[in-house]
């Protein structure tokens, strides 16, 4: 399998990476061109295409020829750099290919997620100061999904909780909707994170899906477990 990581050179970036490798993909990377030392444990076994994720020439260079894409959507910015991106990755990759893209809980596909108010509120502040200060515009992930949703490839948006680093626990478990009781401890290690997107690109029944995802081995995810087994 022959796979793009668009984003590769950020903390989930690099644990795809390694995660491909480890099944043996032909991995080809996109990252901005002063992150490219830190793929250097990667360097041989990799190709990299150095570039902003929403440089069309470069991505339509990087997804030739491959099977799937797995996309890190990030809103940095004020000029449209995630809608930018998802928007080159849906034009450009080969039709059939499987494209997997990252985002956190505040995407919502359908309208039926439930967030709390303190989620609510996060979202909001995080919103309003990241405008305030022209560093991060969430209203433009929302939009680079909106147009993935709509898309008629072969798409998979992976909805990340809060995030931890430490060693993997195994697959993240996940449900359609925030506020699902399953989801409730809401902490994932983002080696598993990871581990979800890799795993989604060979898992057809994830395609056009939003799932959002919780760490296996959180409180909530196990006793979920615990009662649909009794
Ligand atoms: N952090 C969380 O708690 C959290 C929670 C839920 C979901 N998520 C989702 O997880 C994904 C990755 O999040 P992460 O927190 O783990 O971050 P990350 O993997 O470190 O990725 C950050 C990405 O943003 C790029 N970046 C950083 N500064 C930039 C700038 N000024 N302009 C353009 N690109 C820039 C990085 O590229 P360089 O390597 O070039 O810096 C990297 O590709 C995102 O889709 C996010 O929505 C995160």
């Amino acid at each position: 399998m022959k796979v793009c990581i668009v984003g590769a050179s950020g903390k989930l970036g690099r644990y795809m990476v390694q995660h491909c490798l480890d099944r043996g993909y032909d991995v080809a990377c996109v990252c901005r061109p002063e992150s490219v030392a830190k793929l250097d444990d990667f360097k041989d076994r990799i190709s990299i295409f150095p570039a902003m994720t929403d440089d069309r020439n470069v991505i339509a260079k990087a997804v030739a020829g491959c099977d799937s894409v797995l996309t890190v959507l990030v809103p940095w910015g004020m000029k449209k750099y995630a809608s930018r991106t998802a928007q080159a990755v849906l034009d450009l990759a080969p039709p059939d290919a499987r494209l997997v893209f990252s985002c956190g809980w505040h995407i919502s596909h359908d309208g039926k997620d439930v967030y709390s108010w303190q989620f609510k509120t996060l979202v909001a502040v995080f919103g309003f100061v990241g405008r305030l200060f022209r560093i991060v515009d969430l209203n433009d992930q929302v939009e680079a999904c909106r147009r993935i949703f709509q898309s008629n490839t072969r798409w998979t948006v992976v909805r990340g909780s809060d995030l931890e680093e430490g060693p993997s626990q195994g697959l993240p478990v996940w449900s359609a909707h925030v506020g699902d009781p399953i989801l409730a401890s809401n902490l994932t290690r983002r080696i598993d994170f990871a581990l979800f997107m890799v795993e989604a690109l060979t898992d057809d029944a994830l395609v056009r899906k939003a799932p959002a995802i919780v760490g296996c081995e959180t409180e909530s995810a196990k006793t979920y477990a615990a009662v649909a087994s009794s």
